[in-house]
């Protein structure tokens, strides 16, 4: 059977049921967001790293790097057969498997054998090829390289077919190559006059490939096979099967943008370049990196479109950053590739490059901070949508422990990028100012408290917002802290009502400093939370560290003591900052 109509039949089926619906069968799922998190079934863990995405029926683990489709959930789980997955899901969804299609059981094992043998028959054409190897000689692409990566060339005529059609392969198994385009029934070789590389999975098998055409006019420059059920490109990378064997402390895995640059990277000994082939950097691909390595290091091209696909990945990693797991990015010079940076520089210029990428944070900081000294207008509105975009990026981080670190530091370097003569004119740097003049302390205690109340008693509707953190304080000032208590018990009819006096007291101290009049009131709350962590949360963290460290004294496992370190940081800054 034709290997579209299996594939039309596997859609109809995966449409009908969902993978989670499945893997609950085996483990317990939590909602996380757009995914589904638990316990990896195919590894013993303790925290769940196991991810599982219905929209794209998706499974992927963190922990030990396992990831498919419900075909391949099923394979794994039951130790079974292709046919055999595809049988239960058949049961599942109550769509039947039409009769032919079950004489396709060996299906794959047939694709990897013929796809090995066009491996073959594209290296020997690369040698016998004058003007192949004359392309290759001229891109680097030395003999060493060209054996190591298997690369080959596609003739220009459709020799390959006689070949295969001689090695006893069926029509079908030709089609289900993906090499071949069916056109009124003829077979055609889909690449022509193209240098070949072979795309191979983890265990070194063929599964596609990538022909780059060697005349100046070859459009498009680049041609890759099309997805089967062993080729799919969000879950494959160029160069992974011989980069993983290199992966060591000093020698993480370099993503970079294209066939060449893997190659020659490799040539130079960058051993560990792997790329994504022409589509977007993937959840997948990214498992596929930590589970080798901690900090992969992102090297793409030096142009713009370069820089940006960089950043996507640094957004996309926020949401699965775990205790230890990063990346790290590279800037390559402008108008370069890695490939072609190698070939007009020593080797021991990338090495320098890639010794200065930097931290994930830093690189995303650095672009926050650009879009700040960018802004024209630095009004508060426009400062505190600039701050929403930073946090709403910080919010996608699943793990609580790194996330309040994210938010901790960002707030302080947000803090610090105004103090660097970019004073904005905001309420809060008003009111910033206001400390610095008055020393004493305890007016200034007074002075916080009577801004928080004051923005809560003026704008009401923000208060659900902020009742975690007010309930989590003390005032010191007597009148103050019964205002507190009010606003607290009174959440619903927000009735400060009797306490006119203090209202009024907070009014005169504050209104000064600040004013939401015209804010919107999520910046309102951001102003009120900004307020309460300059100086206020201090006391509540002092509490926290308190309880913390006899946590970690008690049971000394990651959660506590990375909860205690937090603990441990912010306080020390946010006392640092009073200084
Ligand atoms: P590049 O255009 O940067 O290619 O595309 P490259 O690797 O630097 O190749 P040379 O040096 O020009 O020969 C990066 C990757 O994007 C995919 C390929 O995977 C390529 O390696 N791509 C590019 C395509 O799939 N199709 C194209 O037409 C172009
Ligand atoms: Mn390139």
């Amino acid at each position: 059977m034709a290997y579209s109509e299996l594939n039309t039949v596997l859609s109809l089926m995966k449409e009908r049921v969902n993978l989670s619906q499945i893997v609950r069968r085996d483990v317990t799922l939590q909602k996380k967001g757009r995914e589904f998190v638990g316990h990896c079934p195919f590894h013993n863990e303790k925290t769940g790293s196991f991810f599982v995405n219905d929209d794209k029926g998706t499974f992927y683990c963190f922990g030990c790097g396992a990831s498919g489709d419900i075909i391949e959930y099923l394979i794994r789980k039951n130790g079974i057969q292709f046919m055999q997955a595809v049988e239960i899901l058949s049961e599942i969804s109550g769509i039947k498997i039409p009769e032919k299609m079950q004489y396709s059981d060996n299906c794959i094992y047939k694709q990897q054998s013929i796809l090995l043998k066009i491996v073959e028959f594209f290296k020997d054409n690369l040698a016998m090829s004058n003007d192949a190897m004359e392309y290759c000689k001229k891109r680097g692409l030395v003999q060493e390289i060209i054996n190591k990566f298997s690369i080959g060339y596609a003739p220009r005529d459709n020799s390959l077919l006689n070949y295969l059609k001689e090695a006893k392969f069926s029509h079908d198994d030709i089609l289900n190559s993906g090499v071949f385009i069916e056109k009124d029934g003829e077979l055609i070789c889909r690449f022509r006059d193209r240098i070949m590389f072979p795309v191979f999975n983890k265990n070194g098998k063929p599964i596609a490939f990538g022909g780059r055409g060697i005349r100046k006019d070859a459009m498009p420059k680049y041609i890759n096979s099309p997805e089967t059920t062993i080729f799919q490109k969000r879950e494959t990378l160029y160069g992974y099967s011989s980069a993983v064997k290199c992966i060591s402390k000093v020698m993480p895995f370099i993503l970079v943008e294209g066939y060449m640059d893997v190659v020659i990277m490799s040539k130079y000994g960058f051993n560990t370049a792997v790329a994504s082939m022409g589509t977007a950097f993937s959840s997948q691909h990214l498992a596929k990196l930590w589970t080798y390595s901690d900090e992969p290091i992102v090297c793409l091209d030096g142009d713009f479109a370069g820089y940006n696909a960089m950043l996507k990945i640094a957004i996309l990693a926020l949401s699965y950053l775990q205790p230890g797991k990063s990346l790290k990015f590279c800037k390559i010079p402008e108008d370069d590739d890695p490939d072609s940076f190698l070939k007009s520089h020593p080797k021991t210029e990338m090495e320098k490059l890639l010794s200065k990428s930097k931290n994930l944070i830093d690189f995303l900081w650095e672009r926050f901070a650009q879009n700040f000294v960018e802004m024209p207008n630095k009004t508060p509105e426009n400062i505190a949508k600039w701050k929403r975009e930073i946090f709403s990026h910080i919010d996608e981080i699943q793990n609580a422990d790194i996330k309040a670190l994210y938010k901790q530091e960002i707030r302080e370097r947000i803090v610090a990028l105004f103090g660097k003569g970019n004073k904005p004119s905001s309420h809060l740097n008003a009111y910033r100012k206001s400390l610095s003049v008055q020393v004493d302390k305890k007016e200034k205690m007074l002075l916080r408290e009577a801004v928080l109340l004051y923005i809560l008693i003026s704008r009401p509707s923000v208060i659900p917002f902020v009742v975690e953190e007010l309930a989590s304080v003390e005032f010191s000032d007597k009148d103050f802290e019964h205002l507190r208590h009010r606003i607290l018990e009174n959440l619903d009819s927000q009735d400060f009502g009797g306490a006119g006096d203090v209202v009024l007291r907070s009014k005169q101290l504050a209104s000064e400093f600040v004013s939401c009049n015209e804010m919107q009131d999520s910046d309102v709350i951001e102003l009120w939370k900004d307020v309460f962590d300059l100086g206020i949360a201090r006391k509540r963290v002092a509490n926290d560290l308190k309880v913390a460290k006899s946590e970690c004294e008690a049971s000394f496992d990651d959660v506590t003591w990375n909860r205690f370190k937090a603990l441990k940081l912010g306080f020390i800054s946010s006392k640092n900052s009073e200084k």
